[in-house]
């Protein structure tokens, strides 16, 4: 299989080349990336001999339609992912989110080539704390942020296109991923790295807002669940039962780095916090029978503290530019 994988230098997406690399032999990987703010060419160095790497932008439509028709599929993750810098400047996720989702799909559609879709759980909104009810396929969109709103909007092309024109298209809405290669402005790393910079963590208001941790290679096993057996059409929600509130969170960081559980500060909340976001993955495993291997969060997030540890070289350059952007936020 000739597999296009746009937004491969990001977090998720140079996971899922990892993994892909490692586990398929069968599998020819070419990564469209625009090598933004957060895509890394150091992410791919491990798999630089195995993969074609091509710097460019999804918007770029003659570029586009060149690789997805020399490609079987496409695994489109590439996005702009930060809520934060969304609410701070949302144009170029309007531009890259919904432009470049529409001019992927105008690819696909005239070369006849299988998409699968990478979107997020944000489009729901949020739910209640402390309430049993969790986001279904059958949820309702309800974005609140400038990011989940683009999201959404891409997530509506792809079924369209799938209905008028019977583009051969999967999609996905997966909740909050940690793991290697996540950048340093997103919660976890943040707080990880602030710690092994001598700075204290920061939590958005009272830290009660809930999140559904999914180790990002049990994302990227589903998606390759969903690619090969998935139905055509369908939207697949994808979480590990990994709910817990922020301040849960930062206190287990601070044991598993040996700090005192409030060596942190509070900080400003976010615009628009959604609450809590919780997945209801029983369509992934009852009918395609995926289940998640990284089961025990706290091992998860031991393996991440190592990782940011023993790879200070990725991290450190982007670190004071993100605090920078931070503080003026903060305050
Ligand atoms: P990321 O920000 O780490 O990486 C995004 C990648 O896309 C970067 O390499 C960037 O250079 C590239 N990119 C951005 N705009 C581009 C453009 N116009 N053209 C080409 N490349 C471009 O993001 P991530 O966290 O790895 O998320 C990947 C996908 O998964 C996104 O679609 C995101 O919405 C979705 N998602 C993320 C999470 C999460 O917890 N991180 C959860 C669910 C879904
Ligand atoms: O749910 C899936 C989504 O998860 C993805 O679609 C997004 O791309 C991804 O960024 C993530 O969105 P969140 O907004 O949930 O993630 P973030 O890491 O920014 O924040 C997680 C929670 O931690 C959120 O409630 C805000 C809070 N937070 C965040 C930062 C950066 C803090 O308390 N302190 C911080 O410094």
């Amino acid at each position: 299989m000739r597999l296009l994988v746009t937004g491969g230098a990001g977090f998720i997406g140079a996971n899922f080349v990892h993994a892909t690399v490692r586990e398929r032999d069968d599998v020819h990987v070419t990564v469209l990336d625009a090598f933004t703010y957060a895509g890394s060419r150091e992410s791919l160095a491990p798999v630089a001999d195995d993969v074609r790497l091509v710097e460019g932008d999804i918007t770029d439509a003659a570029l586009v339609e060149k690789l997805v028709a020399e490609s079987d599929a496409v695994v489109h993750f590439a996005a702009e992912t930060h809520v934060d810098n969304a609410l701070a400047d949302p144009e170029p996720f309007v531009r890259s989110n919904v432009l470049g989702t529409f001019t992927v799909l105008e690819a696909v559609r005239r070369n006849s080539v299988r998409l699968h879709h990478i979107s997020t759980d944000e489009v729901y909104g949020d739910l209640p704390l402390g309430d049993p009810v969790r986001f279904t396929e059958a949820t309702p969109y309800n974005p609140s942020s400038p990011y989940s709103s683009t999201k959404a909007a891409s997530d509506m092309l792809v079924r369209a296109w799938v209905r008028s024109y019977g583009v051969a298209a999967t999609l996905s809405n997966c909740s909050n991923n940690y793991g290697p290669y996540q950048h340093v402005e997103k919660f976890i790393p943040r707080q990880i790295t602030n710690i092994l910079t001598g700075r204290r963590p920061r939590l958005y208001g009272a830290g009660a807002n809930v999140r559904d941790w999914i180790h990002v290679e049990d994302h990227n096993s589903a998606v390759w669940r969903i690619l090969t057996d998935g139905t055509i059409g369908r939207t697949y929600l994808i979480g590990a039962d990994g709910e817990r509130d922020n301040l849960t969170v930062l206190r287990t960081i601070l044991r598993l780095m040996d700090r005192s559980p409030d060596d942190f500060d509070h900080v400003t909340d976010r615009a628009g916090h959604d609450l809590r976001y919780a997945i209801d993955p029983s369509p992934l495993r009852d009918e395609l029978g995926w289940t998640p291997s990284h089961t025990d969060f706290e091992a998860g997030l031991r393996d991440t503290i190592a990782w940011y540890r023993d790879n200070e070289s990725w991290w450190a350059p982007l670190k004071e530019a993100v605090e920078a952007r931070y503080r003026v936020r903060e305050g």
